[in-house]
């Protein structure tokens, strides 16, 4: 059965493809290689033996969808990862990141609908709960206003699949609210592509150690905490991209003509940090040059999900945890040598 994966040299797409592989699925992969390279494509054969079809396509434009439509004849869903994801940039480039963002939902979704297929899954972030006001955070708390054009480009897509089930839209789809991803494939060929100075923590912790940079800074370290720094629900991508495997099942076999349904996809335990450094520090038994500088802008103290609906929902929840995190991205920023000139 043939998936179609927007963004799949991406990060989470790439680790998703795999994954979908491994349950039996046929993916297929669009990206326009935007904000990645087509060598992600020589990872995913190393790990699964062959080289899934591959369409170098924006996702802006509907006939992109339409060729690919055509061409495959039978796909039965889509995961829609393919966005622009840099809250920085996003805020001095909004039109960037809104017709990006929103236009490729749109297009997905119109010839989706031309070609009756029904079944759609949605990248979506935790960003849209803001600072919530007790913890865990589960699926009933309010969506506050964005921080950010990015954030609001979820908020917004996520109201689009709403509005398309509201209208009666023949759709089944799922939007999954992502908290920490963090992590790379064990075998080490795909990861987290370095392009430009990581806005990320753990990227920036690999890029540290691996003598790309030459410190980190700690944002804050008078929160309301246990040791100052804030909170985060830091989950292994290859766990993230499980969970797109069985939300693609639970779709395929809903017996509803049509859902809309959205799932927060965390491992319900928070870490500071200083935890993620210490983890660090143990699993690559390196010591980690960091000092604590003052709070970054628009950063929430603290936050992690409540996994409950995630496991009612879809028969899901998380088996690596941090270390095993930080262990894999560590091997793969091992794997990347030399600091490329992009990075
Ligand atoms: C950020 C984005 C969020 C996005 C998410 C994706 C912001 C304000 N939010 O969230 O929209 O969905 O990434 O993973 O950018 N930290 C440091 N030093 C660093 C980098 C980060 O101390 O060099 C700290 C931060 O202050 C934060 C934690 O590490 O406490 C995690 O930061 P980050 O990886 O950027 O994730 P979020 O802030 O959760």
């Amino acid at each position: 059965m043939k998936i179609l994966v927007t963004g799949g040299t991406g990060f989470i797409g790439s680790h998703t493809v795999v994954e979908l592989w491994n349950a039996g699925f046929t993916p297929v992969i669009m990206d326009n290689l935007d904000n990645s390279s087509i060598l992600v494509l020589d990872g995913i054969e190393k790990i699964l033996g062959f080289r899934p079809q591959f369409y170098q396509e924006n996702c802006n434009h509907p006939d992109s969808f339409r060729r690919i439509f055509e061409a495959e004849k039978d796909i039965s869903g889509i995961i829609h990862f393919a966005a622009h994801k840099a809250v920085g940039e996003s805020v001095s480039l909004p039109l960037k990141y809104y017709r990006n963002n929103i236009g490729s939902l749109i297009s997905l979704l119109e010839t989706a609908s031309e070609f009756n297929i029904q079944n759609i899954v949605f990248s979506s972030s935790c960003t849209v709960y803001g600072e919530p006001s007790s913890l865990p955070v589960d699926e009933t708390f309010p969506i506050v206003p964005a921080e950010s054009p990015y954030g609001n480009t979820k908020q917004i897509c996520e109201e689009i699949l709403r509005d398309c089930h509201t209208s009666g839209m023949n759709f089944k789809s799922l939007s999954l609210r992502y908290f920490n991803p963090i992590g790379a494939h064990p075998s080490g060929f795909i990861g987290e592509l370095p392009l430009g100075v990581p806005g990320n923590l753990v990227p920036f912790v690999m890029q540290v150690a691996t003598g790309w940079r030459e410190k980190l800074s700690v944002f804050g370290s008078d929160y309301n905490t246990i040791d100052g720094t804030c909170i985060r629900d830091y989950i292994h991508v290859v766990d993230i991209a499980q969970a797109h495997v069985n939300a693609v099942q639970y779709l395929l076999k809903n017996k509803e003509e049509r859902l809309y349904d959205w799932i927060n996809l965390g491992t319900g335990k928070g870490s500071t940090v200083l935890e993620v450094v210490k983890t660090f520090e143990q699993v690559s038994g390196l010591p980690l040059n960091y000092q604590m500088v003052s709070r970054r802008p628009g950063d929430i103290e603290k936050i992690y999900a409540s996994t409950e609906k995630a496991e009612k929902v879809l028969g899901w929840k998380t088996r690596l945890t941090l270390a095993d995190g930080l262990a894999d991205g560590w091997r793969w920023q091992q794997s990347l040598g030399p600091k490329p000139s992009l990075a």
